[in-house]
Order: C-alpha cells, then structure tokens, then sequence
C-alpha cells in the first residue's frame, strides 16, 4: 500500500523556511505591541462550535473532522480562545495572538485546505471603536511588513440584536418576494438562518442582491452612533476602508464591526479572502462567562504565501560542508560548528558514501565551500577545502579545530 499525504493536507518541507519567518515575523510584531502568544489544544468539544460558530453554519453543519468521543479538530481558534479566558477570567482583560494550524473538511482546491493555518488575535475585553482601530493598524502593519500592498480592507456593522431582528424581517420579506430568482441552494436557506445567503457567490443570487435591503439602513441610534465614530476615526487614523454593506461572514458570534481583507493581487484565484474578523461582544455569555467586550482577527498563512507569491525562502547565507570518511571525524565536526556558529554549516553526510558522493550532495545543497577532513587529511596533518564554485583546493597545514573564520567566510 502507497501511504499518501491526507487530501487537501501537506508535508511542509521547502515551505518549512518560509513559514517559520511569516511566524517569527508576525509574533514580533504581535509581541512588540503588548500582545501575549496562546496555544490552545487542537481538540475541543463540538459543542463549543455549535454554541458559538452557529450549527447552521458551513463550518459547523459540514466541515469539522469528529472523534468518537464528541471533540472536533478545531476549526478556528476564536471560539476556542473565549472558551480557555471564560475557564481562566484572570485573563480578562488581554490581548492574545497564535499562529496554529486549524482544520475544516472542505473540498480542496486552490487557496483552499483542510489543515491550514492562521495568524490571528483577539482583543478580550476591549470596547469599541479602540480594539478595531488598534487591529486595522496592525493588521496593515503586518501587511506592509510583508510588502503586500494589493488588498482592501472591507468593512460593515451588524448592529446589535435588536438592530438585526429588524433587519432581518425585511430582508426575509424581500428574499421571499424574489424567491424565483434566488438559486436553488439560497432557496433552501430561505427557511433558516437567510444572512447567509447574502455571503452566496452564485450569479443568480449576486444580481439579486444588488438591490437587496442593506442593514445599515436598518441601525438603531446607539449603532448608528458606534459606525460613524468607527469610521471617523479609521480616517483620522489614515486607515482605507471600502464599506461592503452585504458583507456578513460565516461565523454566528459577530455583532457589530465585521472586517475582512480581500486579495486584489489576482494570485488566490477564487478563494480571495485573505483574511477576517469582527467583533463579537456576545461569544463569553453564550459559553457560561461573563458580559465581556471582545473583537479579533485572523489571517490564512497559505492564502499570504499565495499573493506573495512565494514558494519557499530562499537563504542567501554560504553554506559550507563538512565532509570525512572516518566516522570519529563527526565530534570534531560538532566542535567546529559550534566554534563557527555564525557559519551556515552543514555536517549532515554519511561517512560511508565515499567522497564521489558526499560531493555530490554538497553540490545538491548548494554549499559554496567543502571542509574535507578524512584519513588521508588526518594523517598528513591538513585539512582541504574545497571551492564548489571554482573547484580549487585550498591546503592548510594544522588541525581540523585550528581553522580560523578567515579561511571559512
Ligand atoms: P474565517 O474567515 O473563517 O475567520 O478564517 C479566517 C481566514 O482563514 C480566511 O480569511 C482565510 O484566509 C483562512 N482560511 C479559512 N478557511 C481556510 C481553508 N479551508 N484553507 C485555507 N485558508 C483558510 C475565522 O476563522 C475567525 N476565527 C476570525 C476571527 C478572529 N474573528 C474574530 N477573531
């Protein structure tokens, strides 16, 4: 039996580089601006999902991989987050940050895995308009770190309940009275929960909506009040925001600010929401804690390397090889990695291959330089090295460990 990699799952390995920078780039930043790293276990309760991502929801209804015993994969961490400060309310207030692999069973395509992994933080405890505010600036901080300049931030506000109950009579009303014109699938939410049809990409129901009822309209006086101090300060901030008023996300735990970062790159095909979040100052009662104000993002780490359009990092360091055909030569390889630690040095040869090869597999691993210490070396008191650009051979008398870093660098 051939033993493949799960689908829409991958073995990251010239990838590996590349990840490990976004991460230590992103905690940086993260960290630098008063946030605090947390790494939630990869299984919880299904019903944490229910409770606060919404049964009705793709990711809840579909998309979680079950264990006999009532836990799922998580399949994003916000809900998870809530659940570990509602456990631990000395964590109220904090702001939080994790880059951690999630997991949907969705079909795979482009853009579009069933493990990924996300960057992402949450504002516990913060009020708005700050939190939103502080997480557009971050959130285009990281971006500019990472030159990406091709996305748009788009923006709408969900009001509180009592806003969305109106609104969603009348929007009810006006995708029943056009039912004919909805695709089949909208049809079938039309009895559930009707939001949703509003994130449809159909053609049928995109046109429709065109002229679709917008919830902004529909904003009580105290909402009005938070959406039009959000924006004014966005501006003042010098933030671009492009308003999306049927913009609702998949999620059920949202209220009022919802965001999400879209590629305008055209590297990410049909799966072009980069990232996204909102508030959710609802989700700590709905488990069991207290009244609690919170907001949070989170980013795709694959969708990123996408419109980076980045395959793999490329290291520009000079790598050198330590080659030898006696295997008591490996310690004083170790020795000498560990004097020249600022060297990208690479021991990592099997003394029993032979020289032919071993140079081969220098040569595979692109290393500029080879220190050849064998028997031959060892014997007549020298050590070789080897320049794999030029092929000249550089003798020096003395010990292996009596190399100075003028003859490696
Ligand atoms: P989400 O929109 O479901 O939000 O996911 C955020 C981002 O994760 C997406 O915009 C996308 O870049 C990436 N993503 C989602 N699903 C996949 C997938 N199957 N394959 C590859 N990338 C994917 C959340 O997860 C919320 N927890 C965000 C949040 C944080 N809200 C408040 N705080």
């Amino acid at each position: 039996m051939k033993y493949q990699c799960p689908p829409g799952m991958k073995d990251l390995v010239s990838e590996a580089a590349l990840f490990r920078k976004l991460e230590n780039d992103f905690m940086e930043t993260l960290l630098n601006s008063g946030f605090q790293e947390i790494r939630t276990p990869m299984l919880e309760a299904k019903e944490l999902f229910c409770r606060s991502v919404g049964e009705e929801s793709d990711i809840v209804s579909k998309e979680m991989f079950e264990t006999l015993d009532g836990l799922v994969l998580r399949p994003e961490n916000t809900a998870a987050i809530m659940r570990a400060v509602v456990a631990n309310q000395s964590l109220i207030p904090s702001n939080l940050c994790y880059f951690a692999p999630q997991f949907r069973k969705e079909r795979p395509q482009k853009g579009r895995l069933r493990q990924f992994y996300q960057y992402g933080f949450e504002l516990i405890g913060e009020a708005a308009p700050e939190a939103e505010i502080k997480s557009l600036i971050l959130i285009n901080q990281l971006f500019a770190k990472w030159n990406l300049s091709q996305y748009e931030i788009q923006v709408n506000y969900l009001g509180n309940t009592e806003d969305r109950k109106k609104y969603l009579s009348v929007l009810t009303k006006f995708l029943q009275d056009n039912k004919n014109s909805l695709s089949v699938k909208s049809q079938s939410r039309l009895t559930g929960n009707v939001l949703r049809i509003l994130d449809s990409k159909e053609e049928l129901d995109v046109a429709l909506l065109k002229s679709a009822p917008k919830i902004l309209d529909y904003l009580g006086p105290e909402s009005q009040k938070e959406w039009q101090l959000f924006l004014e300060l966005a501006q003042l901030a010098k933030i671009k925001l492009t308003i999306n008023p049927y913009l609702v996300r998949g999620l059920d735990y949202y209220t009022g600010v919802v965001l999400e970062v879209v590629d305008l790159s055209n590297n990410l095909g049909s799966q072009n929401a980069l990232g996204g979040g909102g508030r959710y100052d609802g989700l700590s009662q709905a488990l069991g804690g207290p009244a609690l104000s919170a907001f949070g993002f989170a980013g795709g780490v694959e969708r990123l390397i996408l419109a980076l359009n980045l395959s793999e990092i490329k290291t520009n360091s000079e790598k050198i090889g330590l080659i030898s055909n006696e295997a008591e030569t490996i310690p004083l390889f170790m020795e000498l990695k560990n004097k020249f630690a600022t060297l990208n040095i690479d021991i990592n040869f099997n003394y029993t291959l032979g020289f032919k090869k071993m140079f081969k597999r220098a040569d595979k691993i692109n290393c500029t330089k080879v220190v050849i210490y064998g028997s031959n070396e060892r014997e007549q008191g020298i050590v070789k090295i080897k320049d794999m650009k030029t092929g000249t051979e550089t003798i020096v008398s003395g010990r292996l460990l009596d190399l100075d870093l003028s003859t490696l660098g």
